[in-house]
């Protein structure tokens, strides 16, 4: 909901919990009615990828940038959107690196409100993972550096924890690329980071939980442009990496090949395979640059059944010559799942539903939960059932995991993640191996779900 920010700007949100310190979701806010109607955009903008944030260190080991979060207004499709970003651009600067880099992040907060920055998919030390009771907010006009080195490649995004579901709305977020330089390249890398506007509906904040339903009613942007153009080179491949950083709307994207998602490279490609992308969930594909086509996505219903609405648009390839390109052999490992040992650990259930008690795990709404724990190093079986009627992308700070089955469905191939989406009335079965000590927020990534209580917090002990 952009318009909330109408609101946040003029009132604060309330202070956070400071007797539990694990509160980082507390602003109130309430949704204000468009006044306006969106204009058509003249033309389309020309695809580009988010530019790259600027390397302050000259050690090629070191990522070593700085990020001012303050207030931006946003240009979509010729609509003014009051918000914030990162050094005022829609993403914020990508940050690449390789594995085992450090990196180093100067955050200014130029905000009026305090800020975190949480690593999405990363498994960072404790007190830089950027949730409240890990770290202190980081105060308005004030600034924190981060520092840690990642030993993990994949496609990764930065938002802050504090707060969350309304300033991730309001644009703050990047996307974080951690390289294996043992991978080959395609001729290009895309990245794409979809975002839903629903700037110009008038449904009330308990609708906009489902926005990704209508998609009359909210606008997808690919890096902060709505339907823009990519000019590619007939004969040659792409990497092409995707993100869905919108708060609520689920992506259901056509088949096509698919060699990567949270962490990486996939064990194998999966080809023609639908990909739904739920709220901070992300894919990779490999497109060969043949011919010109438009990629669309199409309605999704997170509480079952049909979808209505049409397919549309988000980005037109437009190809002008049309030769032929040879896939990359990417070095895909084959590892296959591990064997399920048949006992859990840990059992999360998702309950809840609009307008009712809330949206809990295992009955209960954050902060007040039972915080279970894991000794170091142990590895353990955790199950989430989806027993409410809508769906969920499980988020779990810290840790990746493997997922041994979904809905029983055993994977083809070794799937380690760190964002799933829960189809309603089924048992996603996940393998973590607790090596991360601190105690993690494991949430929903449905942000106004999280915001209502769907979150509960793993220790894992020194
Ligand atoms: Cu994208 Cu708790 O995070
Ligand atoms: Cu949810």
């Amino acid at each position: 909901m952009r318009w909330l920010l109408l609101v946040l700007v003029a009132c604060k949100p309330i202070e956070i919990d400071d007797k539990k310190r694990v509160d980082d979701d507390t602003a109130v806010t309430t949704p204000t009615p468009s006044p306006t109607t969106p204009s058509t955009p003249e033309g389309h903008p020309e695809f580009s990828n988010p530019d790259e944030a600027t390397d302050l260190d000259a050690d090629p080991d070191v990522l070593h940038v700085a990020l001012t979060a303050a207030a931006h207004t946003h240009s979509i499709g010729g609509e003014q959107i009051a918000g914030y970003a990162y050094n005022g651009q829609t993403p914020g600067p990508t940050l690449r690196m390789k594995i085992g880099d450090t990196l180093i992040v100067d955050l200014q907060n130029d905000l009026d409100v305090e800020t975190t920055i949480h690593w999405h998919g990363v498994a960072a030390p404790y007190d830089m993972d950027g949730v409240t009771w890990q770290m202190a907010p980081v105060a308005a006009g004030d600034s924190f550096t981060y520092q840690f080195e990642i030993h993990e490649a994949g496609t990764f995004w930065y938002h802050p924890h504090f707060d969350t579901e309304s300033q991730v709305d309001l644009g703050l977020y990047g996307v974080l690329i951690v390289e294996d330089p043992a991978e080959p390249s395609a001729d290009e890398e895309l990245i794409m980071v979809f975002d839903a506007w629903d700037e110009v509906s008038d449904h009330t904040d308990e609708a906009a939980d489902h926005h990704g339903l209508d998609p009359a009613r909210v606008a997808w942007t690919v890096n902060g442009g709505l339907l823009p153009i990519y000019e590619g080179t007939g004969g040659t491949t792409a990497r092409v990496r995707v993100l869905n950083v919108s708060n609520t709307g689920y992506l259901d994207l056509p088949p096509m090949r698919q060699i990567g998602e949270d962490q990486g490279l996939l064990p194998a490609a999966i080809d023609d395979e639908r990909a739904v992308l739920g709220p901070g969930d992300r894919v990779e594909f490999e497109w060969l640059i043949e011919d010109s086509w438009t990629l669309q996505a199409s309605p999704y219903s997170v509480n079952g059944g049909e979808a209505w609405g049409d397919d549309f648009d988000l980005l037109e390839i437009e190809v002008a010559s049309t030769d032929s390109a040879t896939p990359v052999s990417w070095p895909f490992s084959g590892d296959r799942p591990s064997i399920d040992p048949g006992h859990t650990d840990i059992v999360y259930v998702f309950t809840g539903e609009s307008g009712g008690e809330g949206w809990m795990i295992n009955a209960e709404i954050f902060p007040d939960v039972t915080v279970e724990e894991l000794p170091l190093g142990a590895e353990a079986i955790v199950e989430i059932r989806n027993l409410s009627p809508a769906e969920h992308p499980f988020h779990m700070h810290g840790h990746h995991f493997e997922v041994l089955s979904l809905g029983g469905e055993i994977p083809a191939f070794k799937r380690i993640t760190d964002t799933v989406n829960l189809p309603i009335g089924q048992a996603l079965r996940i393998r973590l191996v607790a090596d991360n000590p601190g105690d993690w927020m494991t949430h929903c990534h449905i942000l106004p779900h999280a915001h209502q209580g769907m979150m509960t917090v793993l220790r894992v002990l020194e």
